[in-house]
């Protein structure tokens, strides 16, 4: 339902004025922007020797937290490992393969979500509490803060390529460790890691292909 008083505040013309700006400035991003971002851009497993500083990690989240959310709900929580004592307490959850993929990355990123995310609503979705729709829904609260936080930690891959940084995306670890290590006693839950650096290209092996179009979508 569209509600026609909340599209005429102050705020929403701002919001408006904004859109049409970009409008103005471009249609969308060009072929160096798509290279860099998509179809060049890659999954790294090697990493050089060059650190990546707090501001750029501050930057890349709040690129990140722009990124849509059901409910405006932005139940991502992010840990970001950069010293070696925090990264050694991670290594035992992750599966041999992956152990290496870490070794001399600037930061690995425990990308998590807050089970408790609807505790935010009120304040991030002032306009309609649907908190307690989720807060006595388990299972529904569950399901929204695993698919919005996967979403988001797809957000920080593609943010980290935009800022000009690289990305290791690593689902082969064991959660429950991880989450004893880190977010015990908390509402905290982790759902995927992703090393965050300056890739070596010496670890990058040949793109796999991809499902084309018509073997993944339909019009109808
Ligand atoms: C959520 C997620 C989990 C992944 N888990 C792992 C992993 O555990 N180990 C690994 O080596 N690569 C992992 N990858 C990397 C993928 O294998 C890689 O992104 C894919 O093969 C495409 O490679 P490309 O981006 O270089 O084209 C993961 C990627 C994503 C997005």
């Amino acid at each position: 339902m569209v509600d026609d008083v909340l599209l005429t505040t102050p705020q929403a013309r701002a919001a408006q004025a904004e859109i049409e700006d970009v409008r103005q400035r471009t249609a969308g991003l060009d072929d160096n922007g798509l290279d860099i971002v998509f179809r060049q851009a890659r999954s790294h497993n090697k990493w050089l020797n060059k650190p990546v500083t707090d501001d750029q990690l501050r930057a890349l989240y709040d690129v990140v937290k722009l990124g849509p959310t059901a409910f405006n709900g932005c139940p991502l929580r992010v840990k970001f490992l950069r010293s070696d004592a925090a990264i050694k307490r991670l290594l035992p959850a992750l599966s041999p393969g992956n152990q290496v993929k870490v070794e001399g990355a600037p930061v690995v990123a425990i990308l998590a979500y807050d089970t408790a995310f609807y505790e935010q609503l009120p304040v991030l979705f002032a306009h309609k509490d649907v908190s307690p729709m989720l807060r006595d829904n388990p299972d529904k609260a569950h399901a929204n803060a695993f698919r919005n936080s996967s979403m988001q930690g797809a957000y920080i891959i593609l943010a980290a390529r935009a800022l000009g940084l690289d990305t290791g995306p690593m689902s082969g670890f064991d959660n429950a460790i991880a989450d004893a290590a880190f977010f015990s006693g908390t509402t905290l839950k982790s759902n995927f890691l992703c090393a965050v650096g300056y890739g070596d290209v010496s670890g990058v092996y040949a793109r796999n292909p991809r499902l084309d179009f018509d073997q993944a979508c339909e019009i109808l």
